[in-house]
């Protein structure tokens, strides 16, 4: 009797101490400790308004962003060691895909969409052409788990990279814990490309008074802020909102953007605005990449519009432009490109 009195004491003592280390071991790791990383600043222009996002569950340190950095340009992310987060995402086009309709995933599928630019992601609420995602963690695992992207999963990942001493080591400094744990992946990722900030074009420059605009740069700017930027708008040139703007539907894809998400008529057709800061180079344009030059997008407001129920109404009667104010329009929308992410070596695929 008096043994099983102790047993069970022993038992109730040890289930104590399990609860209350665990407790305390989840208490730690949700304030991930920075102690001995360098602290980044988070980058925000004079310009801009409050990011949405501020690193406050993920701190953002010298360290972090390294490894998201390595992460982002890492084949071992996919199941066929061969694609990469760059590989759709490429910095030579502001990290979207260059000169491409819809990007090539792993086993050479071909995704549904056209890969969006990425930077100012920090100030972006919704993320996906249809706003599926919120954060930009979450959004990261969509591209490692998809078919048509990566088709690996995060545990897949940890078992290809945790015999990688490197990785362990900065795992490890990074979040302060022995083992490579999924949600790791995902947030040193969104440290990475959450730090793509993009604010120093000629626009930028002309804005703070140090260029001036040429006569017809200025002209298409006029037009700009009486066209097109209401859904547009300064100076992250989107807000971030959802709009059906009368592209007909392709038939091959039939993507009807955020109806996909909610279920509600009222929603089809709407894709999310994308920024028109790089717009220049980030060619092809629109959710599915159909059109490849900057005129055929201005064209579509002029001529191409298709109406239906959903069609924006400020676009039922299209835009009217002249062909040289369509022409001014585009060498304005040519002065919102930032060459300087496109070169930051801070970005580009680590050397070892
Ligand atoms: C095979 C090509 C491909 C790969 C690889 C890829 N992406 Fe993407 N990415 C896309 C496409 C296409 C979209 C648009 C998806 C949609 O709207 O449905 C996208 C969207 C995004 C977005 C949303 C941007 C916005 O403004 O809405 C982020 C962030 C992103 N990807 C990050 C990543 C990260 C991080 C990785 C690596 C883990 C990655 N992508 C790998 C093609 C790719
Ligand atoms: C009613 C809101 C609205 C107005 C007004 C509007 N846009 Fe857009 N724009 C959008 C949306 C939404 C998309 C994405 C549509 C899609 O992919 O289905 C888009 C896409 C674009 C793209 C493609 C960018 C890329 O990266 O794919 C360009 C270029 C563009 N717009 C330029 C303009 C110009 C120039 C004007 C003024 C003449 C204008 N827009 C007026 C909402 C608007």
């Amino acid at each position: 009797m008096v043994i099983v009195r102790k047993s069970l004491l022993t038992i109730f003592f040890l289930s104590f101490l399990a609860v209350t280390l665990a407790y305390f071991m989840g208490s730690c790791r949700k304030e991930q400790s920075t102690k001995g990383l360098t602290l980044l600043k988070q980058a925000i222009p004079e310009s801009f308004p409050d990011p949405v996002y501020r690193f406050e569950d993920n701190p953002l340190t010298k360290e972090g962003f390294e490894l998201g950095r390595k992460l982002f340009y890492d084949p071992r992310l996919s199941v066929d060691n061969l694609t990469p987060c760059s590989s759709c995402h490429q910095q030579i086009a502001a990290f979207g895909t260059f000169e491409h309709d819809r990007s090539h995933g792993v086993f050479n599928s071909h995704t549904l969409r056209n890969a969006p630019v990425l930077f100012n992601l920090a100030w972006s609420p919704l993320f996906h052409w249809d706003g599926e995602f919120a954060t930009l963690k979450d959004e990261a695992i969509h591209p490692i788990t998809g078919q048509l992207e990566m088709g690996e999963t995060l545990d897949g990942i940890i078992t290809k990279i945790q015999g990688d001493p490197e990785y362990r080591k900065m795992f490890k400094e990074v979040f302060n814990y022995p083992l490579i744990r999924p949600d790791y992946i995902l947030k040193a990722l969104a440290q990475f490309t959450g730090s793509m900030v993009c604010a120093d074009s000629k626009y930028d420059q002309y804005k703070k008074g140090l260029v001036p605009f040429t006569s017809q740069e200025e002209s298409g700017y006029q037009l700009y802020k009486a066209n097109c930027a209401t859904c547009h708008p300064e100076p992250m040139f989107t807000n971030y909102e959802m709009y059906n703007i009368g592209l007909p539907v392709d038939p091959f894809l039939n993507d009807y953007g955020r109806m996909r998400i909610t279920g509600r008529s009222e929603d089809s057709l709407k894709f999310k605005v994308p920024t028109l800061r790089n717009v220049n180079i980030s060619s092809n344009y629109m959710h599915d990449g159909r059109f490849n030059t900057l005129q055929q997008c201005i064209n579509h407001y002029r001529t191409g519009i298709q109406q239906s129920v959903t069609l924006d109404p400020s676009l039922t009667n299209g835009i009217d432009l002249t062909d040289a104010e369509a022409e001014n329009l585009r060498v304005f929308l040519k002065t919102l490109t930032d060459s300087t992410i496109l070169k930051d070596p801070a970005f580009s695929k680590p050397v070892y």
